[in-house]
């Protein structure tokens, strides 16, 4: 058969790191021809440039530069730009993954010009659809052929969506093949050493969703239970630009500043971020991959947060979902510095193998489709 020719779509941070093991994955095996497309979605070199070079990916085969904007305007753009690249290209198969504004309006694109869509890490849910992330999982969920999960959670609230089982697999999660991958060369990276952090010596924070910091009662709230855990060990922030320009324009900075030994940075490359994480006594955050990534690297972490669309780390991981409220915030941190530190286990097929799977499955079952006999069938 023809070479498999796949569209795979990057956008902002948390997707370099997916796609990266899915995309060698593709390079490796024959009879595939897999190109990057990369939205623009994010496009400061600490928030992009740096985690290719990170990840060891190509430059991308198109960078679209939709940048930054409100997320109708954002979505639009990039369908407007990702349009005429996927007419270009022609490929069999479009791959996006996770759950950002690029990911379903990549996908609208695909399904709109009638090519195969495969969502990776589908059927994850908040059940808050005041999550923007909440919305392009279930829209892209709805539209895709091939849908890759992380957890078996994911199956039942696809089937509750009306989804056709036969097109889920559950093949594991392609951020830990890329976290397993690295964390050796992570350890190699001085961040520790240039910051005088010592391991197990330091809490590590990283806030930026909107419903954190935008807005200034909720993110004053939170920088102070930052202030009060830096009473104990030095706690490092490395600052998402939404959260840096929230400070500033809160008028938070002084306050921040009244804790000395909470220290604020720019975004970190990936490497260099994995060896914090991997180090720290704990970990504060609002981001879903990092509860992914402390539940396998075996590190305490709170989750600033109502919910998580990642219900495994909370029942086999070391993550604990603890709100907003600073008194349960600071109580779940104590708890830990005092050494309750959770015993956390590997969930299923957290391996470091799930891009192989997924490249397999697309093996078979489009080698199925393509087969004389079959004729042009629906996909999966
Ligand atoms: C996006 C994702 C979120 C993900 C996060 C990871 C959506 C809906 N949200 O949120 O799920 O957790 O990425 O980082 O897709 N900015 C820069 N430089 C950049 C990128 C952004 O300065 O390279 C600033 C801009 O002021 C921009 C703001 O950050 O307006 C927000 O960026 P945007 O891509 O809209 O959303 P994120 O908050 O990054």
């Amino acid at each position: 058969m023809d070479d498999l020719k796949i569209v795979n779509v990057v956008g902002a941070r948390p997707n370099f790191m997916k796609i990266a093991p899915i995309f060698e994955e593709m390079k490796r095996t024959s009879g595939f021809d897999p190109y990057i497309v990369h939205t623009g979605q994010h496009y400061d070199p600490v928030m992009s440039d740096l985690f290719f070079n990170n990840l060891g990916l190509p430059e991308p085969d198109h960078y679209l530069g939709v940048g930054s904007g409100s997320h109708g305007e954002q979505t639009g753009k990039v369908m407007i730009g990702f349009d005429p690249t996927v007419r270009d290209l022609d490929p069999d198969l479009v791959l996006v993954v996770g759950d950002v504004n690029s990911t379903i309006a990549c996908g609208l694109v695909a399904v709109k010009l009638g090519v195969g869509l495969v969502h990776v890490e589908a059927g994850l849910r908040s059940f808050d659809r005041a999550m923007p992330e909440e919305v392009n999982r279930v829209l892209t969920d709805q539209i895709s052929d091939y849908l890759f999960t992380t957890e078996r959670s994911a199956l039942d609230n696809l089937v509750r969506e009306g989804i056709d089982p036969g097109r889920v697999h559950f093949v594991g999660n392609v951020m830990i093949d890329s976290l397993l991958h690295h964390r050796a060369k992570a350890a190699e990276q001085t961040v520790l050493a240039d910051l005088g952090l010592e391991r197990r010596g330091f809490a590590l924070a990283k806030l930026h969703r909107p419903a954190n910091v935008d807005d200034p009662a909720v993110f004053a709230d939170l920088i102070e239970v930052l202030g009060e855990i830096s009473r104990r060990l030095p706690v490092l922030f490395p600052m998402h630009p939404r959260s840096r320009a929230r400070l500033a324009e809160f008028g938070l900075e002084p306050r921040a500043a009244a804790f000395p030994d909470l220290r604020f940075c720019e975004p970190l490359g990936y490497l260099d971020f994995l060896q914090c994480m991997d180090n720290a006594a704990l970990v504060l955050t609002d981001s879903g991959g990092i509860q992914e990534e402390t539940t396998v690297l075996g590190v305490p972490c709170i989750t600033a947060r109502d919910n998580t669309e990642r219900p495994i780390t909370t029942t086999r991981g070391t993550n604990v979902v603890a709100g907003r409220d600073p008194v349960r915030l600071l109580a779940e941190a104590s708890k830990i510095l005092d050494g309750a530190v959770p015993a956390g286990e590997l969930p299923e097929l957290w391996d470091g193998h799930a891009a192989e799977r997924i490249v397999r499955v697309l093996v078979e079952h489009e080698r199925r489709r393509r087969e004389p006999a079959g004729g042009r069938g629906t996909l999966a």
